[in-house]
């Protein structure tokens, strides 16, 4: 299902992935850093999916899809709750912001661009001036109190609240079940992804300025209760219950999930690593959707107003990224199945396309000549200056046992 777009044009290398699982023996793909789980879902539901991933998000994405018990949240029903209770926290929120709330409706679909980037910046003023006050009357006001006039609109912020208020409600209520519950903070993921006025993965929000307002307004003007609605519906888990009973998520740091793994409980087949590959911190980018999901009202800091105590991660931190590969490469290698990695050749670990062959052969009986595939790689946000660039996406391989020989060729010749 399309529950979220892959946030790089990553799509076909997960057909490649898919692919190469082909050749190997049946057995679950152990996703160790899962994200939203593109290449997971190209081999499902042919094999049991366990994955990974250190951010709240990506397991409570891949549960919903790959652990659900029902297939899809009654959304009718669902959207009809929320709304009943969520109206609720809409109504207040928007009585105690009056008049920023006319402000900012009147200025929206006017040309005194002048005004309105005045007024994002004192709507964000204003909500962060009066948080510790809202916060004291109202249990769901965080995006309002946060990303008010920076990431969401101040309409669009009181919204997501009032959402999520719905949804904790209605599940407190018993209205609906937790996968329900589940299901409407996915959404509102979803939702905040279609909204939120950012250069694409919420590294950091556009500051209004002369030259963007009119691209900062088009988001401004999107429904943050229609977008919701729209994904709630689409909402859908992948494979049947009985294929999904046998799956597995993990939530922790690769590594340790790695070399805490008791493999007498069941190996998978293909251990499949897609690392990041710079030196940004996915956190960074998550974090919108980690707060949604968390809803814990965390430190809002620096520009990118980011969470505070964010996860960092090993393979995106120069002076580990090779020890880590090395760690993860044999722990991998202790577990019988064959090692996939993705890994771009001018990624924060140096010379990748000859290490990895080299650590692998330390753990492993077979490693196959990388295929190597040319690729439009998203720099996320462009923090580096440029938002596409062009790099060689390798796929490395490493094997304990041969693979059937003409899959193989049919796989180099495809
Ligand atoms: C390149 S993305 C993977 C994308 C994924 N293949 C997909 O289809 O969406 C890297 C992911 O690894 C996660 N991550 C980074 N370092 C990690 C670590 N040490 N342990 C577990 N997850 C990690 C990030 O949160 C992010 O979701």
């Amino acid at each position: 299902m399309a529950a979220f777009t892959y946030m790089g044009t990553k799509k076909s290398l997960a057909r490649t992935i898919g692919a190469l699982c082909e050749t190997h023996e049946p057995g679950p793909f152990l996703d160790l850093f899962s994200g939203i789980s593109a290449a997971g879902s190209s081999v499902a539901p042919k094999r049991q999916i366990w994955c990974n991933d250190a951010q709240v998000f990506s397991r409570t994405l891949t549960e919903a899809l790959f652990l659900s018990n029902e297939d899809s949240p009654r959304a009718t029903v669902i959207a009809a709750v929320v709304q009943r209770f969520g109206d609720k926290n809409l109504n207040a929120l928007v009585r105690e912001n009056q008049d920023q709330v006319d402000e900012e409706l009147r200025l929206l679909w006017g040309t005194a661009h002048d005004d309105q980037i005045q007024f994002q910046a004192y709507v964000r003023d204003q909500t962060q001036q009066r948080k510790a006050e809202l916060e004291l009357g109202y249990s769901h006001c965080l995006f309002t109190t946060r990303y008010a006039g920076s990431y969401l609109g101040l309409v669009q912020a009181i919204q997501i609240d009032s959402i999520r208020y719905g949804a904790d409600m209605a599940l407190k209520a018993g209205l609906i079940s937790s996968e329900e519950h589940r299901w409407a903070l996915l959404a509102m993921c979803r939702s905040i992804a279609g909204i939120s006025n950012s250069t694409g993965h919420f590294a950091q929000y556009l500051t209004p300025s002369p030259s963007n307002i009119n691209r900062v307004l088009a988001k401004r003007k999107h429904c943050a209760w229609a977008c919701w609605l729209e994904a709630l519906n689409e909402m859908r888990a992948v494979g049947d219950t009985k294929w999904r009973s046998k799956n597995r998520v993990y939530h922790g740091d690769a590594i340790e999930v790695l070399e805490n793994m008791d493999w007498s409980k069941g190996t998978p087949a293909v251990i499949y690593a897609d690392p990041p590959y710079t030196n940004d911190q996915y956190s960074r980018y998550y974090h919108l959707f980690e707060t949604a999901i968390l809803y814990d009202y965390p430190l809002a800091e620096g520009k990118g107003l980011y969470r505070g105590g964010r996860f960092q991660s090993s393979f995106s931190l120069n002076r580990q990224v090779e020890s880590s590969f090395e760690r993860m490469i044999s722990a991998a290698g202790k577990s019988g199945a064959s090692l996939m990695i993705s890994y771009p050749s001018n990624g924060l670990l140096p010379n990748s396309l000859q290490k990895i062959p080299e650590m692998m052969a330390e753990h492993f009986k077979i490693v196959l000549d990388p295929l190597v595939i040319p690729h439009k790689h998203s720099t996320l946000g462009g923090s580096k200056g440029r938002e596409k660039e062009d790099v060689e996406e390798c796929i490395f391989l490493a094997i304990q046992k041969p693979l059937a020989a003409d899959s193989l060729s049919d796989l180099k010749h495809s």
